[in-house]
């Protein structure tokens, strides 16, 4: 009995969705829409809150000032140029990133909260050129960073002390932004340290940029 009811059941679904396809043309245009939205999604998701653009070799997906909390999900995978600034993410770990292999740079400037990086968080970036991380109340340079980056701008942060061993890994690096990381609207309290040593691996530095940081000599070897 229970089986013959589940088919009778079955055979009522059917029949009314014949139906309603055949009542209600609107109804069909869903059923021939389904795929599309299908491939749509496997570009990007439309709930994704971030302006994205596709021109010869370069996706730019722009998430700006989105009130973020988090990372988005459903960023493209082929995405080249990520814009995250001005939003309130607190952390980011080596998960973040790390299906976002295409990421030739990343723009995740003045998050309004302060921002913890755990090290390795960018390693698996491995076409990674540029990495702006300016005015988020970042305390240390993120270790284990991609070989392959050539600038790196950590201006306006909590940095005040810098070893060489913070860029052991950054032997491609042209352009190095570390101003204002200790000034008078963003004072540290003590002289800014550099260890004698510590741009001496650098050897395709161009730009330096230690503009206001309560220096009393600069180092030697630079
Ligand atoms: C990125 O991937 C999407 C979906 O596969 C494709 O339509 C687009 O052309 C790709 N863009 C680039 C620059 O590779
Ligand atoms: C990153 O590594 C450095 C050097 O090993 C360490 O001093 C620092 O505390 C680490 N940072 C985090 C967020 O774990
Ligand atoms: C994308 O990032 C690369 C590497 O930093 C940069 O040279 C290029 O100008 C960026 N493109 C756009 C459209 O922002
Ligand atoms: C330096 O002193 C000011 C004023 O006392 C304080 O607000 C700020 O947090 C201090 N900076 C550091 C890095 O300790
Ligand atoms: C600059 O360093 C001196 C110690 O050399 C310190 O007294 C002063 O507070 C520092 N300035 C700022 C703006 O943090």
């Amino acid at each position: 009995g229970y089986v013959v009811s589940l088919l009778v059941f079955y055979g009522t679904c059917l029949i009314l969705n014949l139906c309603l396809i055949f009542m209600f043309p609107p109804y069909t245009d869903t059923l021939f829409f389904i795929p599309l939205t299908l491939m749509d999604r496997a570009w990007f998701p439309k709930t994704l809150p971030c302006d994205v653009k596709s021109s010869e070799g370069t996706v730019t997906v722009d998430c700006t000032d989105r009130r973020l909390t988090e990372v988005p999900r459903g960023i493209p995978g082929n995405a080249t140029n990520l814009t995250l600034s001005i939003n309130h993410i607190p952390h980011i770990y080596p998960t973040t990133f790390n299906h976002l292999e295409s990421l030739e740079e990343i723009d995740f400037r003045c998050n309004c909260v302060p921002l913890k990086i755990e090290n390795g968080s960018f390693a698996a970036l491995t076409s990674l050129r540029s990495l702006y991380l300016d005015a988020n109340q970042l305390a240390e340079i993120p270790r284990g960073l991609p070989a392959t980056l050539s600038l790196l701008s950590l201006e306006a942060n909590s940095i005040f002390s810098i070893q060489e061993a913070s860029f052991s890994e950054l032997g491609n690096i042209e352009a190095l932004y570390l101003g204002q990381n200790c000034y008078y609207r963003n004072p540290c309290n003590v002289s800014f340290e550099i260890e004698k040593t510590a741009f001496l691996g650098l050897k395709k530095l161009t730009i330096l940029s230690l503009k206001s940081d309560n220096l009393t000599q600069i180092p030697p070897t630079v």
